[in-house]
């Protein structure tokens, strides 16, 4: 094959960002809005949207394409709709529809083989990361990471001494608002954040595993329906999320000014500014809420399709 298309979604996590990292529980749901990719053999040099390729400008692109180990120049179109460096899963969709048609240029796609090199990725090109943006691209839907292997197993990933087992999460019907702080935050400077205070503070330690169970409790939350539960939860992981050093005034504004409106609110992702979600019945009141106080909302459904490729 010398030419193929894929797409993949960005996605928000519900609970346990940060403390997935050292092998909590997590949930993620995949969104609406996606990257598509298409790329091409036979040219002269490798380009992207036109331009030749620079490794500093897309580390995960030329990651991507040495460990499917293709050698000849390659013709790469993109095109995003995701805010990038905002904690909707931008590089791990990029990267996941990046390998879902490098694999199929060489004939061999394999969710599993793409999910795990895709985490890969990102743990190299980050300085450390969980495997739960890149699974939960490649899967669809919402996706569980836990440390014990439970029912709806979707893979294992494995990094030095950690291990993730990912599962396929059942979620009701939610409607989900994004608000974008416009602060750009890159996830690879927090999680190195968050790693000096675990490694030093019995209290970081304290916290993480905090986080673990409350995202537990919200998985059993999701599974009966119990939207207030959910919310009231996402409301406790944001304030551990503060503890945890990773909030933002933007995120702790934009988090209380939807109160009221919603079931539950949070700061989503990497944090240190980047994105919060509201969980609510009446998403046009908390987008039109997010956009007086300046930030940029994105009204969300949760989609079931993961990676694509044609
Ligand atoms: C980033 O979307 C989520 C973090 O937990 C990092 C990771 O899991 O790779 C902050």
């Amino acid at each position: 094959m010398s030419m193929s298309k894929s797409s993949a979604p960005g996605k928000v996590i519900l609970f346990g960002e940060h403390a997935v990292v050292y092998g909590e529980t997590a949930v993620a749901v995949a969104v609406d809005r996606r990257i598509h990719m298409d790329i091409e053999k036979r040219v002269e040099v490798t380009r992207i949207n036109g331009l030749e390729i620079d490794p500093e400008k897309q580390p995960y692109i030329v990651d991507a394409i040495e460990r499917v180990g293709i050698k000849e120049p390659l013709e790469i179109k993109s095109k995003s709709y995701l805010p990038s460096g905002a904690g909707m899963g931008s590089s791990a969709a990029l990267t996941v529809s990046t390998l879902g048609c490098l694999y199929s240029l060489e004939g061999t796609p394999s969710y599993e083989k793409i999910a795990r090199t895709a985490f890969e990725i990102e743990h190299s090109v980050q300085g450390g990361a969980s495997p739960i943006d890149t699974s939960t691209s490649t899967h669809g839907s919402a996706v569980k990471l836990t440390r014990k292997k439970g029912s709806n197993h979707l893979w294992k990933i494995k990094k030095d001494e950690k291990r993730w087992h990912v599962h396929h999460q059942d979620i009701p019907k939610m409607k989900l608002v994004v608000g974008d702080t416009g602060i750009h935050a890159p996830t690879g400077p927090l999680v190195r954040k968050v790693r000096r205070f675990y490694d030093k503070s019995g209290f970081a330690r304290d916290i993480i595993s905090e986080i673990g169970e409350l995202a537990e409790r919200g998985c059993e939350a999701l599974e009966e329906g119990d939207l207030e539960s959910v919310g009231s939860l996402m409301n406790d992981n944001h304030r551990l999320l503060t503890i945890l050093g990773v909030g933002h005034p933007k995120l702790d504004e934009l988090v209380n000014a939807v109160s009221s409106h919603c079931y539950g609110a949070k700061l989503s992702g990497a944090g240190g500014g980047g994105i919060m979600i509201a969980l609510t019945d009446k998403p046009r009141k908390v987008a039109e809420i997010i956009k007086e106080r300046d930030g940029t909302p994105y009204m969300l459904e949760a989609s079931t399709t993961g990676l694509t490729l044609e």
